[in-house]
């Protein structure tokens, strides 16, 4: 294990240009559930299906309003951990780096990423539903208590201060485009790349599970962080099986010759 890290923090500490690519199990430390953990995953103790569409949000927009309120409370009380810390410190430590996560999630912002793209939206970025009319001018939600309405409560969504439509939550549910913008930086990131650290995701959802393929095929060096084995294992230099919040930190401290912040 420590021969495997020590290559990838050597290949880690040359490169120029480095992407952080991160999916659930980056927060997974940090109390918040991943998406298909056996038993603790959302979508198997949740159906995506009734939370996670658009069609959803029509027939039941307290539900799946409540839900992401529940959701969101819990990152309130959840605490970036040091794998988001590590996520952080190599954005400050190369100049030519990019964090791009799945995750809906602000841990890392709040760990000190300065401006981690988010492909699937986040939870505090809440929406009119009209929103192709304008942007939500939607006060609170991002940074008040909001209430936590327990495990699959309903409540019933805000109304836009412009047009009185309903709020919705600022994420990408299942077969909606990803923003624009997001994605694009994101691939252009992936293709310039030396290295891509794929960190807690099962690289099973597209197309962002393109992002660590993308930087393959344009001859990155890819380093998997996920203590299972995932469909990205074949396109990885190397595989580190283990916990973000330990590998990270000791990749980091090995490739920069940093104190290791645990
Ligand atoms: N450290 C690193 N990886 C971990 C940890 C940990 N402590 N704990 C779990 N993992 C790994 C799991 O082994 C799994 O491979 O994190 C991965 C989580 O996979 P998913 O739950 O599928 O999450 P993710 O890949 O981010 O899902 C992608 O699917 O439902 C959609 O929009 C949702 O963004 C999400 C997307």
């Amino acid at each position: 294990e420590s021969v495997l890290l020590s290559g990838a923090a050597t290949l880690l500490g040359e490169a120029r240009r480095v992407v952080v690519f991160t999916g659930a199990g980056i927060s997974a430390e940090s109390g918040v559930p991943t998406f298909r953990d056996d038993l603790t995953g959302l979508w198997a103790r949740f159906d995506a299906q009734r939370l996670a569409t658009l069609e959803a949000f029509h027939s039941d927009p307290d539900l799946v309003w409540g839900w992401y309120e529940w959701r969101r409370a819990r990152v309130r009380r959840a605490r970036p951990n040091p794998g988001h810390v590590a996520t952080a410190a190599i954005e400050s430590l190369v100049p030519d780096s990019m964090v791009i996560t799945q995750n809906v999630d602000d841990l890392h912002e709040r760990a000190g990423s300065r401006a981690p793209v988010h492909l699937h939206g986040s939870l505090f970025a809440p929406r009119c539903i009209a929103e192709a009319a304008h942007p939500a001018p939607f006060p609170g939600t991002a940074d008040d208590e909001a209430a936590d309405p327990g495990e699959g409560r309903r409540l019933p969504p805000p109304r836009c201060t412009r047009c009185g439509a309903l709020v919705r939550p600022g994420v990408v549910w299942f077969g909606e485009a990803l923003p624009e913008a997001a994605l694009a930086s994101a691939v252009k990131a992936a293709a310039a790349c030396d290295v891509l650290l794929t960190v807690g995701t099962a690289g099973v959802v597209y197309p962002a599970a393109e992002i660590p393929r993308i930087a393959a095929d344009s001859g990155a060096t890819v380093i998997q962080v996920n203590p299972e084995p995932t469909p990205l294992d074949m396109i990885c230099a190397t595989n580190l099986r283990g916990p973000a919040a330990q590998i990270l930190p000791a990749l980091v401290a090995a490739a920069w010759d940093v104190p290791e912040k645990k």
